[in-house]
């Protein structure tokens, strides 16, 4: 299936979103000319480069569809993404996948050098809690909750936890189940608590919370498989990184395991199992919808 007819406008919600939370970013960002301004520097250039802030987009529609608002979101949807970003300029690096292009740009440590780009990246984590621990907090979740939420989806649980996984696949056979621990931590645990929490900063039921929970789950992994498809399937222009890398170090991913067509079947499936949890919602979650359907059809 995962395709389905609304009229909701999601161009029109990307783009104010993206704005909102560009301009949320840039203040609770200290300026570039801080002391010591190369840090600040490093930090922005990734974090405006022109990423497509799908975790933020997410997060606020979660929060909507639960009858939250962008305000009280929007510290949290600044926070994902100084996370997400910390983690693609380490994922970067050297030391990691190496690679030179990011968000249509030389990567971090091509322009700052890596020990700044270690740093850019460990700046951006720290900032992302400060950021977070501006939310109000809620009578159904505290700052606490709010706090272990985001430390428990980063940590070497979950996205730290996944990269290692994915470092230590190189150059071996993985089965399919190994590759799903890898795509649950390194991709699927930020998309599903970036859901999780813009339900949380509107105050969501536990059912509601279960629902996004099994929606940020379920998009979080296909969107690692189309990941993983792009890579083989798009240029490294469209894309603003390198294509191709993954069969260059010999990535375990969807297409090499299973082959395209395969990935591009359990990416819809995995897209229709998001569509289902979000039943409970009883079309309030439109953007969820849309979001979902485009993540799956995205060309970058
Ligand atoms: C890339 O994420 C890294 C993955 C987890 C697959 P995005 O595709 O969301 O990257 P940006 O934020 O748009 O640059
Ligand atoms: C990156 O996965 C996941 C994280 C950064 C946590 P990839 O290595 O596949 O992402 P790209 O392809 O470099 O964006
Ligand atoms: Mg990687
Ligand atoms: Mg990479
Ligand atoms: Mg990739």
């Amino acid at each position: 299936m995962a395709a389905k007819q609304s009229s909701f406008d999601l161009n029109h919600f990307l783009a104010t979103r993206t704005d909102a939370v560009n301009a949320a970013l840039d203040k609770f960002l200290p300026s570039e000319k801080t002391k010591p301004a190369t840090i600040h520097k490093a930090m922005r250039y990734s974090l405006f480069a022109g990423g497509k802030r799908m975790r933020p987009a997410v997060l606020l529609a979660a929060a909507g569809a639960c009858g939250g608002s962008d305000a009280a979101a929007m510290p949290l949807a600044c926070a994902v993404e100084c996370i997400h970003t910390y983690s693609l300029i380490h994922d970067d690096l050297p030391a990691m996948d190496n690679d030179d292009f990011r968000r249509g740009k030389p990567t971090n440590h091509k322009v700052y050098g890596e020990g700044i780009a270690v740093l850019a990246g460990d700046a951006l984590l720290t900032q992302a809690f400060e950021i977070a621990a501006q939310a109000k907090g809620w009578s159904r979740y505290s700052h606490r909750d709010l706090i272990i939420e985001l430390a428990h989806a980063s940590g070497s649980l979950q996205l730290v936890g996944g990269q290692v996984a994915d470092l230590e696949g190189e150059n071996k056979k993985l089965s399919i189940a190994e590759l799903k621990f890898i795509h649950e931590r390194k991709t699927s645990a930020l998309l599903c608590c970036s859901v999780r929490l813009g339900g949380m900063s509107a105050n969501c039921t536990a059912a509601q919370l279960q629902a996004l929970t099994d929606f940020g789950y379920h998009v979080g992994l296909a969107f690692q498989v189309i990941d993983d498809i792009l890579d083989v399937t798009q240029t490294s222009e469209q894309l603003g990184k390198t294509a191709g890398k993954d069969v260059a170090v010999q990535k375990a991913t969807y297409p090499s395991i299973v082959g395209l067509e395969k990935s591009r079947k359990i990416a819809t499936q995995l897209t229709d199992k998001a569509f289902a949890a979000l039943r409970i919602f009883k079309g309030r979650a439109v953007a969820l919808e849309a979001l979902a359907e485009f993540l799956l059809k995205r060309d970058k």
